[in-house]
């Protein structure tokens, strides 16, 4: 089949080795950087124009690996070959859901998949009561659209949650307020969901003074088996989000394993590395099994 990779650049690991693998797998594999790609509308037929001048063939399949910074026009390319028929292992709503964290709390919470108690406002006079809705401090802080762990605060005390979250609203930056799981002990899970199955799962520890587990952070992976009710949860947060492929983050708390954020674009190179599990070629079989080639 046609493949095409939606991603920045060539160079980025996860990018290259799906494009390794689907061509070892005997694919035609292109790697189309979206940002130059551009949309014309308003003809009889939409048109999808790569780097100013050519029109591209529709291919069979589209993988997109489509960054925080260019979300939307990514998502929004992502739609164009959708509407072109074209299967694409993320949805365009999945990815721009997926991208907001309240967004995604509220799809999970609506279908009654456990997260921690979470609150979202942007009113200023009830800091102090929001901060009670959650049984008051410590309290976790996120940007709804943070990154790697670096829009992730933990406030110790009510006075200094209420100046941070303070400080936000008065700045306009998006974000929601989260009951502090002590117990998850630095570590989260990150289950890789493909279709209806987590073909790989790892457990990341965060540094010793440090209660995010982000890798980037300078944490550290390891392979672990899920029970089955994080499969359960990991499967179904993919579905709703209507993403074929997904990271699924949960923390484990004392009344059961709580899901956090999930990933439309989840990295291999860490989940490889630590579970020695070949992502790459099985995202290619799924595809193979899953996706009807145009004669
Ligand atoms: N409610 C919570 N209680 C305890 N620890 C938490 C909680 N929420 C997040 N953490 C820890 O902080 C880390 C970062 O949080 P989260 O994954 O929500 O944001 P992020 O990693 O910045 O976002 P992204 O993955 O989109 O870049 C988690 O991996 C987890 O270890
Ligand atoms: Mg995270």
């Amino acid at each position: 089949m046609t493949i095409f990779i939606l991603s920045v650049s060539e160079h980025i690991h996860s990018t290259q080795r799906i494009y390794k693998e689907a061509r070892r797998r005997g694919h035609t594999v292109e790697i189309i950087n979206h940002l130059k790609c551009s949309i014309k509308l308003g003809n009889d037929k939409p048109e999808i124009i790569y780097q100013g001048e050519n029109i591209i063939d529709i291919p069979d399949v589209i993988i997109p690996r489509i960054g925080v910074s260019a979300m939307r026009h990514g998502a929004a390319v992502v739609k164009e070959f959708e509407m072109n028929g074209v299967y694409s292992i993320a949805s365009s709503e999945g990815i721009i859901k997926a991208q907001n964290k309240v967004s995604t709390l509220q799809i999970m919470s609506r279908n009654n998949l456990p997260i921690p108690q979470t609150v979202f406002s942007v009113d200023p006079e009830s800091v102090s009561e929001q901060l009670d809705l959650l049984g008051g401090a410590p309290i976790i802080i996120k940007l709804q659209e943070g990154t790697h762990g670096s829009g992730v605060i933990l406030a110790e005390s009510k006075k200094s949650a209420i100046s941070i979250i303070d400080t936000m609203y008065s700045s306009n930056t998006s974000i929601l307020l989260q009951e502090f799981i002590k117990e998850s002990n630095n570590e989260d899970i990150r289950a890789f969901v493909i279709g209806d199955k987590v073909i790989s799962s790892m457990k990341r520890k965060g540094l010793e003074d440090d209660f995010r587990s982000n890798i980037h952070k300078g944490g550290s992976g390891s392979k672990v088996v899920l029970t089955p009710e994080e499969e359960q949860i990991a499967i179904k947060a993919a579905q709703y989000l209507e993403l074929p492929i997904a990271g699924v983050d949960m923390i484990r708390a004392k009344r059961g394993s709580l899901l956090i954020e999930v990933n439309s674009t989840p990295g291999l190179q860490g989940i490889e590395t630590y579970t020695n599990d070949n992502i790459a070629k099985a995202i290619v079989k799924f595809l193979e099994a899953n996706v009807q080639t145009k004669l």
